[in-house]
Parts: structure tokens; C-alpha cells; sequence
């Protein structure tokens, strides 16, 4: 793959203080990238570096191999963009906005009802959108983001207020966007959304990169326990199962829950059936991001927590 995207130590500050601070990494072309990080990371200043909204106070961002600051109009055509908040028009209704959009970016009419129908607004596009829920003006940015079909798209939390199933949808249409190759660059903090979407991540933390790979290697190095959940036709004893496997396992009515580590997985399900055992149901729980990333973030609950 090639890169589209390259970011190098790229920096911006804010009132002396670093919002993005020597960032470098890049986007491949067709793959879909997602950025993650608590509020107030940099997530968004660096989207807005990226869009040409603001200016860096250091580094260089490439495009398709063109160096693309300072920021030239010209470069726009790389990219469609969501917004973290999108400023509309309350008074336009759905189809005028895109038209409105579609004209500025001579973009023809017919595709306006088309991406309207994909974020499915098409139904209400002659409504003013000062009467749009929170969820249907995402969709609608959604949908000028999805007018150009420019080879990436740069999307800032783009699921925030879709209903479940909207937020499906929206996954929907992204693996479609990487099927007709266009790359997708998205910040978020939905961490299931990410897992089942990104091919790579990049965690930031204070302005800087806290980690940047694939979620399977993020896995990988921090190792933590799964749990595999078995019932065997004939009961058996946890504790002599525990003795034999060489993990933890604790009794769940029918069940017996063995705690072990990702890479001993195999060799645990391998043995299970041993000695004349047999199962009758199985259940394997796998890391996910959200607990990895809960424990990379130091997510214990709070005193102040428990007394809710
Ligand atoms: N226009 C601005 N003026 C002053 N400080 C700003 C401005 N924009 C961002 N910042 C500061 O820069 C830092 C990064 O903000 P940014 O909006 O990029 O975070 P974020 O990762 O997008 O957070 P969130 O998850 O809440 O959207 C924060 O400390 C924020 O207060
Ligand atoms: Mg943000």
C-alpha cells in the first residue's frame, strides 16, 4: 500500500500550551484509520490541521505526495469532511443544504438525493432542519461529507447522537466507501465501532501519540486474561480442572469459567476434551479495546463513582 496522508511533526499550541505536539504518522491508501483519545487529546486540532481550518505552528502535511501547507483551496479535492459540530442552516430544508453544498462543490443535483437517501433523510427532505433531531443532523453532515466521492474521507465523531441503528448503518457504509478504496481517517470514542471497523488506530494523549498499530498488536502487548466458559456433558470438578490446566477457574451454576491468557488459549481448548471429558456448550470472551483501553487509561471506578 501507499501512503496518501503523511503527517510529519506536525505541532499547534494553544495559549503556550501543546494541543498537538510533534505528531508523525501516516494513512494508507483505501485503508480505514481511526484516532482515538480522551477529551481534549487533539483529536480535533489535528483534524483540523489536516482540513485546513487552522494552521500548524510546525510541521508539514502531504497529500497524494503534494505538500499541502500552507493550505491551498486546490487541495480540498483530496478529501470530504465531517465536522466535530457542523454549522447549518435552520431554515433550509434537508435538500436545500445539500444543494447549497452540492453547488459550492459543482457537484451534480441527482447525487443529492442520493446521499440522502443512504443517510436516510430522503423521506423528509423538504422539512426545515431547525426541526431535526440531534441524530438527523448528523446524518445530514454525514451525507455533505458523502457528496464528494473525494479518496478520503475525514470524518470527527462521526457517530455521535446516531441511534444504534444508524451507528450499524454508518459501518455499513464506511466498508463500503474502503471497498471502492477511498481511505477514511475518523476520530471517536466509541471503541466497539473502532474495533470492528479500523484497520489501524492511533491513541492520543496530551498532543502526543500514546500508541499506533493494529488493534490485534495493541492486543498483544498488553496481554490480558480471557475467559472461556465451558459446561461438559458430565459435571465436572473446577478445582481438579484447575489443577490439570494450570489457570483459575471458579463454578457458574452449570458452568465452569476458566480465567488463562490469549496466547495459552489453544493449548487450554485442546485439553478440555481430554481424558474421556466431553463438552456440551462453550463460550470464549476475548479482550476487548474498551477494557484494554480502560486499563491503558487507568479506568478504575472512583470513590465518587461508587456512591451513585
Ligand atoms: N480554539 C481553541 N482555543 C484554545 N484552546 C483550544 C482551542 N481548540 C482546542 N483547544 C485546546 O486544545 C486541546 C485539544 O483540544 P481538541 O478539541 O483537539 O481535543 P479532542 O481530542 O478533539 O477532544 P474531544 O474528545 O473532547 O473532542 C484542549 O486542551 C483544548 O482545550
Ligand atoms: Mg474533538
Amino acid at each position: 500500500m501507499t501512503s496518501w496522508v503523511v503527517v510529519d511533526h506536525v505541532s499547534k499550541a494553544y495559549n503556550g500550551k501543546k494541543a498537538v505536539d510533534d505528531l508523525s504518522f501516516h494513512i494508507d491508501r483505501g485503508e480505514i484509520f481511526a484516532l482515538l483519545g480522551p477529551n481534549g487529546a487533539g483529536k480535533s486540532t489535528l483534524i483540523r490541521m489536516m482540513t485546513g481550518l487552522i494552521q500548524p505552528d510546525a510541521g508539514q502535511i502531504r497529500m497524494n505526495g503534494e505538500r499541502v501547507l500552507p493550505f491551498k483551496k486546490e487541495v480540498k479535492r483530496y478529501f470530504s469532511f465531517l465536522p466535530e459540530t457542523m454549522s447549518l442552516y435552520p431554515n433550509l430544508t434537508a435538500g436545500e443544504t445539500l444543494h447549497f453544498f452540492s453547488r459550492l462543490q459543482r457537484i451534480s443535483r441527482n447525487r443529492c438525493d442520493e446521499v440522502l437517501d443512504v443517510v436516510g433523510l430522503l423521506e423528509v427532505k423538504d422539512k426545515k432542519i431547525g426541526g431535526f433531531s440531534k441524530g438527523m443532523r448528523q446524518r445530514l453532515g454525514l451525507a455533505v461529507a458523502l457528496l464528494d466521492k473525494a479518496p478520503l474521507l475525514i470524518l470527527d465523531e462521526p457517530t455521535s447522537g446516531l441511534d444504534p441503528y444508524w451507528a450499524s448503518r454508518f459501518k455499513e457504509i464506511i466498508r463500503r466507501k474502503k471497498r471502492e478504496g477511498t481511505s477514511v481517517f475518523f476520530a471517536s470514542h466509541d471503541l466497539y465501532e473502532v474495533e470492528s471497523l479500523a484497520d489501524r488506530i492511533a491513541i492520543l494523549n496530551e498532543g502526543k501519540l500514546y500508541y499506533l498499530g493494529t488493534v490485534d498488536d495493541l492486543k498483544s502487548k498488553h496481554p490480558t486474561e480471557i475467559r472461556i466458559q465451558v459446561r461438559f456433558e458430565i459435571p465436572q470438578d473446577p478445582d481438579g480442572l484447575a489443577r490439570e490446566l494450570g489457570v483459575a477457574t471458579f463454578r457458574r451454576g452449570d458452568w465452569i469459567q476458566l480465567i488463562c491468557r490469549r496466547d495459552d488459549k489453544v493449548r487450554i481448548l485442546r485439553s478440555l476434551e481430554k481424558g474421556g471429558r466431553k463438552l456440551a456448550d462453550l463460550h470464549i470472551h476475548e479482550t476487548t479495546l474498551e477494557e484494554i483501553y480502560r486499563a491503558i487509561s487507568g479506568g478504575t471506578p472512583s470513590p465518587e463513582m461508587d456512591k451513585l
